[in-house]
């Protein structure tokens, strides 16, 4: 059904729209999730937002090197901490901004089977999450611009 998902790059405008909660976690969820799964690996990405597929539904996945998180409608109960890092993305390629980003994360959400989540999250994770899900809202890292630069 996503076969032929291809990334969207800014300026895309599905990239500024809001996506919209699951309620299903149906065959149509899973086949979105594998989309995205393969889309994020092939351009070596360390996370995907769905709307980056052109899907606005609340579905994020992040993987910083230890192993794939699938989170959808994912809440952020808790943050500590601040840290600002430059961060790239997938959908806006040779751009970095340095963006300041809560260290430490408690979230919840469901799994791809629906089932409930809740962690807490820290360092590269918690960064990369907190990006992801700046996409579910529509914002993107040139957002936080002032301290936009050019990756030569
Ligand atoms: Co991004």
């Amino acid at each position: 059904m996503f076969n032929k998902a291809r990334l969207k790059i800014y300026p895309d405008s599905v990239l500024r729209e809001k996506s919209f909660p699951v309620f299903d976690f149906d065959k149509n969820l899973q086949s979105l999730i594998n989309a995205m799964r393969r889309i994020m690996y092939e351009h070596k990405g360390i996370g995907l937002a769905a709307p980056q597929i052109g899907i606005l539904k609340q579905v994020i996945i992040a993987d910083v090197g230890n192993g794939l998180l699938t989170l959808v409608n994912p809440t952020i109960l808790e943050r500590k901490g601040e840290e600002i890092l430059t961060e790239g993305c997938l959908s806006l390629p040779g751009i970095g901004v340095d963006v300041p980003r809560s260290t430490r994360l408690a979230i919840s959400g469901f799994d791809q089977s629906g089932k409930a989540i809740e962690m807490e999250l820290s360092g590269l994770m918690a960064r990369v999450v907190q990006h992801e899900i700046d996409h579910l809202n529509g914002v993107l890292i040139i957002d936080y611009q002032e301290n936009k630069k050019e990756v030569v």
